[in-house]
């Protein structure tokens, strides 16, 4: 097989068309200004502002199926103006403190604006989810999808704490098996979990907080 045709055909088809290299040079670029922001604050103070950051493209398969439930046409367009979470990236902190300051920089960061937010955190999922979601628009002198420049990308940013991530890969896997019997169970066991696991950030940051005094 010519994996050159190969990959060329695969291209053609991509949801992303062309504008799948401009997806990642804009995650990588905001990934790279958050990874300036913690080289700062680990130069003044020492410490880490988060432990560390994912990022992704929403693969083929999910974002079509996500145009489909949403009853939008499969389209370049659907998947980069209309779905906001095409590109994704997790920022997972030890301290809840450290996740409203990485917000705060966010929101002083040139060619961002925040178009959502949702606090997860303050107002929990009533299945125990906890994270702050931010989209954010980013302007680049790269073309969108309406061939305009400067264009515009949408990015999902999700931040947490390692114990609201670890709950959520956990609760993760739970969803994809729902057909075991113990399900109710399960469920109660897993809010209860999250609001244990959210006392201990609170616990542990007091106890970060008195440790710096
Ligand atoms: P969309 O149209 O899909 O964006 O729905 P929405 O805007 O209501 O979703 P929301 O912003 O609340 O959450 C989107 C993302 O957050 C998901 O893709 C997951 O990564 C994460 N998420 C939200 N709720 C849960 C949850 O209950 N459990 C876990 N594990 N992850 C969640
Ligand atoms: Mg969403």
């Amino acid at each position: 097989m010519n994996t050159d045709n190969f990959s060329e055909e695969k291209k053609e088809n991509d949801i992303y068309g062309k504008y799948r290299s401009n997806m990642e040079f804009v995650m990588n670029d905001i990934v790279k200004r958050l990874e300036l922001f913690d080289d700062e604050i680990f130069e003044s103070t020492g410490e880490h502002i988060f432990e560390h950051v994912n990022c992704r493209i929403k693969s083929e398969e999910s974002v079509s199926e996500k145009c489909r439930k949403k009853d939008l046409p499969v389209s370049t367009e659907s998947a980069l103006k209309v779905i906001k979470d095409a590109i994704g990236i997790r920022i997972v902190c030890a301290f809840v403190d450290d996740i409203y300051r990485i917000i705060e920089h966010i929101r002083g960061m040139y060619s961002c604006r925040i178009v959502e937010e949702k606090d997860y955190i303050t107002h929990a999922k009533s299945n125990g989810y906890r994270s702050y979601h931010m989209i954010l628009e980013v302007e680049t002198p790269l073309p969108d999808c309406y061939d305009e420049i400067p264009g515009h990308y949408y990015i999902e940013v999700q931040l947490r704490t390692i114990a609201m991530d670890t709950w959520a890969s956990l609760e993760h896997k739970v969803r994809y098996k729902k057909d075991i019997k113990s399900g109710k169970m399960i469920e109660s066991e897993l809010k209860r979990c999250s609001d244990e696991l959210a006392s201990c950030d609170i616990s542990m940051m007091t106890i970060r907080n008195l440790i710096k005094e």
